[in-house]
């Protein structure tokens, strides 16, 4: 019989053992890459990036042509048929005849959830507008376990853009679910987490705080998570303007942080880390981007219920 066709809309789509399982995945492709060079022969990933992108989606094309399959795709709506009025639900009902998986990036939001329901392949989430990023969560939740090796007992701080910022919001999902987490919300009033969000960590009971200033709690933060102010999301632009440099990570701000703490940050980055930051030992962001492949691979391999080398899971 086969297996159920699962889709990664949502990071509650996976279980707590299922992200344990992709992490322990990923960080076994990391050390062996070349056991999974054929993994996905004859396989095919298709790429639909309604928004543009440099990480996601060079990520997963570089993840499926190192897993020995191929890739095939468009990189903004302009150059597909969307242009000409198509539907989401009528392109992937064609590109699932195309490919074996199919990861796509939509600027509306719940855009992946009419995907799914038309797909006949596994539909991932590669951001839907304001709203989520689960495979950004993956590469997060991978960069946290290799700094720290646990995804429980920390402090996580959240700082910019909580509002509009799709990464934050997927790991906050992700992050609730583990043992003695607490977040630190660190975001201009016009900037706070939405109500869903917020409703979320309620829930949970996990512990929060809200702060205005990165410097007054950086010595509790084992994570400090810088987003950017998200332009694209703003109806003005005074407001964007007003709120963009809200907050900058300097050098002499980490002077308070705990020696083993980590800044990540999903990029791109425009002011919030200033460049010196990046040669700081904080400094995880840049890692962080390359973990986001190995993470991908093993979704991919999840998806597709592929073990290594092509064996049917
Ligand atoms: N982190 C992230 O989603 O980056 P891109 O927009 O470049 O894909």
């Amino acid at each position: 019989m086969q297996a159920p066709l699962r889709h990664l809309i949502d990071i509650k789509d996976l279980s707590v053992s299922e992200i344990g399982a992709l992490l322990s995945r990923a960080d076994g492709i990391l050390a062996r890459p070349g056991d999974y060079a054929d993994a996905c022969h004859r396989k095919k990933l298709a790429t639909l990036f309604y928004e543009p992108s440099t990480r996601t989606r060079l990520s997963f094309e570089a993840a499926m042509l190192e897993l020995g399959g191929a890739v095939l795709g468009f990189s903004s709506q302009d150059s597909s048929s969307a242009s000409k009025g198509e539907s989401v639900a009528d392109t992937i009902r064609v590109v699932s005849g195309y490919a074996d998986v199919i990861a796509m990036r939509h600027p509306k939001e719940g855009a992946p959830i009419v995907a799914a329901r038309h797909a006949n392949v596994p539909v991932i989430n590669a951001g839907d507008g304001g709203h989520n990023h689960p495979t950004q969560t993956l590469t997060d939740l991978l960069t946290i376990q290799q700094s720290f090796g646990r995804l429980s007992k920390l402090t996580v701080g959240l700082c910019g853009d909580l509002k509009f910022g799709r990464t934050v919001h997927s790991l906050i999902s992700a992050m609730v679910r583990y043992p003695d987490v607490r977040f630190v919300l660190i975001s201009p009033p016009e900037l706070k987490c939405p109500d869903y969000v917020m409703a979320q960590i309620q829930r949970s009971g996990v512990a929060w705080e809200e702060s205005r200033q990165m410097e007054e709690v950086m010595d509790q933060l084992d994570i400090l998570y810088m987003t950017r102010v998200q332009r694209e999301r703003f109806f003005n632009e005074a407001d964007y303007v007003r709120l963009k440099d809200s907050f900058i990570l300097d050098v002499p701000k980490l002077a308070r942080a705990k020696p083993e703490m980590i800044v990540m940050h999903p990029l791109p980055r425009v002011n919030e880390i200033q460049a010196k930051v990046d040669e700081n030992p904080h400094a995880r962001y840049f890692e962080q981007a390359v973990f986001g492949k190995y993470v991908r691979m093993a979704l991919i391999l999840f998806l597709l219920g592929l073990e290594k080398e092509g064996e049917a899971a």
